[in-house]
């Protein structure tokens, strides 16, 4: 039995996990930071990493209680190394380092996109009958706050880039849009919740098709929303921010189903991957999982968005795979996955 304990610190939440052979999660400790945050309208670099140095020993401690195992009983401590927020990272990898040397036990640092895909492996420990580990080769598509990228998988930690976002992630654009119409932060819940008494089709809003490539743009999209909203305030009208937001909503999820699909055709994979924050949208997971030309895995809402079970499980198979850290490994803010 191999017992990972995984630190998370590259944003707004400080998070650890304990797993068990790289898919049975015995733990996942979340302190989220969002209600901080919230008055700012978006993450505050600065408070975000003293908001880490006051959760992390609790966290752990929690993480490691609620799994009932004892540092002891743990083959590695792994990390989230990038990318990320500077200050927010510094703080979870000095903590694992310095638990990974009292413990006398290996470091592994992992990226935190390797992460967001690796979700799509855990289930619960509790789980009789758990569900089955992705097949390769897959198509990977990877929608958080700060990446929107598509990655062929063909083996275990292998990853072939077909196509990445040219300006705003998806998230971003999620976030932008929200704050454009005057909904709070994070923008992707709000839309979403909003959306829900909207009409879809109320604005034809663009879709960057950005043909021949597996590349996403959400820019233009934004700059659209803005003119709407715009137009609406010139005229003294109220925004009709239900459906705008449901218009919005599917645009997004119309580029990235297609493009997921068109890529998953052309590379004769049979399965197909979704991570990140913005794989908790309710309308994206209805739309990949109302096709049955692949079966798709999409990890349950809480692995959705930022967490350590994510990071416990990327960091099993490097781990496993002998790609174990040196004791002076720095973090990546910026650190692409392949
Ligand atoms: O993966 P994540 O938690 O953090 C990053 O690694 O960036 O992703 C956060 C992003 C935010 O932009 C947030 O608005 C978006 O995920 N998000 C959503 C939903 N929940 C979170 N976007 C759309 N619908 C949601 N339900
Ligand atoms: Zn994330």
């Amino acid at each position: 039995m191999t017992h990972i304990l995984a630190i998370e610190t590259s944003c707004d939440e400080t998070a650890c996990a304990v797993l068990e052979n790289g898919r049975a999660l015995v733990s996942s400790v979340v302190a989220s930071q969002m209600d901080v945050h919230a008055r700012y309208g978006g993450v505050f670099p600065e408070v975000a990493s003293r908001q880490h140095v006051l959760s992390i020993t609790p966290v752990v401690e929690e993480a490691l209680r609620k799994a009932g195992v004892t540092i002891n009983q743990v083959d590695a401590i792994v990390v989230t190394r990038g990318p990320g927020l500077a200050g927010s990272l510094v703080v979870g990898l000095n903590a694992a380092k310095g638990i990974a040397l009292g413990a006398g036990k290996p470091l592994v640092g992992v990226n935190h996109l390797e992460g967001h895909i690796y979700a799509a492996w855990l289930h619960d420990a509790s789980e009789l009958n758990p569900p089955p580990a992705p097949q390769f080769p897959l198509m990977a598509l990877l929608v958080s706050g700060g990446h929107t990228e598509l990655n062929l998988m063909t083996d275990h930690l292998s990853y072939k880039r077909l196509g990445a976002t040219l300006d705003d992630a998806a998230g971003e654009a999620f976030d932008k849009v929200a704050r454009l119409m005057g909904l709070p932060y994070p923008g992707g819940p709000s839309i979403q919740k909003i959306a829900v008494e909207g009409n879809p089709t109320a604005f034809a809003f663009p879709r960057a098709w950005l043909d021949e490539s597996y590349n996403f743009s959400f820019s233009g999209l934004k700059t659209a929303v803005l003119r709407e909203v715009r137009r609406f305030e010139a005229e003294k009208q109220p925004i009709p921010v239900a459906d705008m937001a449901a218009s919005f909503q599917t645009a997004v999820i119309d580029v990235l189903f297609s493009k997921t699909m068109q890529a998953a055709r052309q590379y004769g994979v049979q399965e197909i991957i979704i991570g990140g924050g913005v794989s908790a949208n309710k309308a994206l997971r209805e739309t990949f999982l109302a096709q049955n030309e692949f079966k798709v895995h999409i990890p349950p809402l809480k692995y959705c968005t930022d967490n350590a079970a994510m990071i416990a499980s990327a960091g099993y198979y490097r781990y496993t795979l002998g790609h174990t850290s040196a004791w002076d490994i720095d973090i990546q803010p910026t650190w692409p996955l392949s």
